[in-house]
């Protein structure tokens, strides 16, 4: 299995993927006091697994409950508490274990204890493996939005487990095909048509299918990070239906969609935006509709979504500037570019027009 970096400079680090990492007895020494952050999915799962596998039965573990309306600062408060609880010092480790949500809170806790401390993402959902754990955003939640607070913060690296995926749960498996499906439409059109051949070993998740996928996401975004690791140009195209997305979360109090879902239905309306506004066609659009339709993915707005209660959230996404709305739109599959000038009166128009088609 491959192991891939993260160019960047002295911080750069290592991805690997690899086919039952957690049963590899001692490979992936940490140094210093370390601490296993996981929720309580995943934790009683592949926690002691872990540990084994570093040969730390010291290093505790730290659990909350799953899920996306966990990931706000009240559990990133504990998390800290525990930090100090258990004598984390500045060349302590931090095991981030779990999805996205896990990633990005451990990660964002590594990032303000005592200024900043190390952090490992060992993502666990297909949605981390491909897009969360790499590149060094973390963060949490406010009612007001998504990912409102939050630090760029590097981890030291990211192990890859692939057969984790066996447990992961279907709903979760498809919300990170709609990331997957993202590379390719942004920037890949390549990989795009691969994913539409490879569509039922993907779903079948056969390991040889998935790790080429799994590699192919990791290798894009690492390069996109070296790149513009703080956003500020290519890597907002990594936000590709974000804006949308995000806002749909907010107003379903982050439990009515998962990420993934929400990013699939902001993708087809970012897609179909673009042909509305005669930048693209309209065979594209179609074609992205079909393929997460095909991994079982929403594509249209949610039953009776207030447009205007959506368009004011979106006003409100990280990504506006001075109040404007940014959007990242295409002019076809592998083509997408920052808009920076839209115009929400015409956004709430297309919007309206695409709830009543639901
Ligand atoms: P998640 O962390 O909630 O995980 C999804 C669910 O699957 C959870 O219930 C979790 O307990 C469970 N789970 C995970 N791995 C499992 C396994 N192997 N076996 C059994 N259950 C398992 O959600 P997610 O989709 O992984 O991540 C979404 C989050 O990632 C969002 O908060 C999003 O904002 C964030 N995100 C961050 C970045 C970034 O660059 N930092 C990029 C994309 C998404
Ligand atoms: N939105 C994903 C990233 O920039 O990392």
């Amino acid at each position: 299995m491959p192991e891939l970096t993260v160019s960047l400079g002295k911080r750069s680090y290592p991805i690997r993927i690899i086919d039952g990492l957690f049963n590899t007895a001692a490979s992936l020494p940490i140094v210093g006091p370390c601490l296993v952050v996981s929720d309580d999915n995943v934790g009683p799962l592949y926690a002691e697994r872990l540990k084994r596998a570093i040969g730390r039965n010291d290093c505790p573990l730290w659990q909350m409950p799953a899920g996306e309306p966990e990931k706000n600062l009240g559990r990133f408060t504990e998390l800290l508490q525990a930090m100090a609880a258990q004598g984390l010092s500045r060349n302590s480790t931090v095991l981030a274990l779990g999805g996205g949500v896990i990633g990005d809170l451990a990660g964002f806790a590594a990032a303000c204890y005592m200024r900043g401390i190390a952090y490992i993402q060992i993502p666990t959902s297909l949605l981390a493996m491909i897009d969360s754990s790499v590149g060094g955003k973390t963060g949490v939640d406010l009612d007001a939005g998504k990912n409102l607070v939050g630090a760029f913060h590097q981890p030291q690296a990211v192990w890859i487990d692939t057969t984790v995926l066996a447990t992961l749960p279907d709903r979760e498996f498809r919300a990170g095909l709609a990331e997957v499906v993202k590379y390719g439409a942004i920037a890949d059109a390549g990989f795009f048509g691969w994913l539409e051949q490879q569509a039922d070993e993907l779903l079948a998740k056969d390991p040889g299918t998935l790790a080429e996928a799994i590699a192919h996401c990791c290798r894009q975004k690492a390069g996109v990070v070296a790149r513009d690791e703080t956003e500020q140009g290519e890597r907002a195209l990594l936000n590709f239906g974000h804006t949308f997305g995000h806002a749909l979360e907010v107003l379903g109090d982050y439990s009515t969609l998962v990420h993934g879902e929400a990013v699939a239905i902001g993708m087809h309306l970012a897609a179909a935006y673009s042909t509305h506004l005669g930048l693209a066609s309209d065979a594209d659009s179609l074609r992205l509709k079909r393929l997460l339709s095909r991994f079982g993915l929403p594509t249209g707005l949610p039953h009776r979504t207030d447009i205007d209660q959506l368009v004011t959230q979106m006003r409100l996404d990280k990504k506006a500037v001075s109040g404007n709305l940014r959007l990242i739109l295409w002019h076809g599959i592998g083509q997408a570019f920052i808009a920076d000038t839209i115009d929400a009166a015409q956004l709430r128009n297309f919007l309206s027009h695409a709830s009543e088609q639901e």
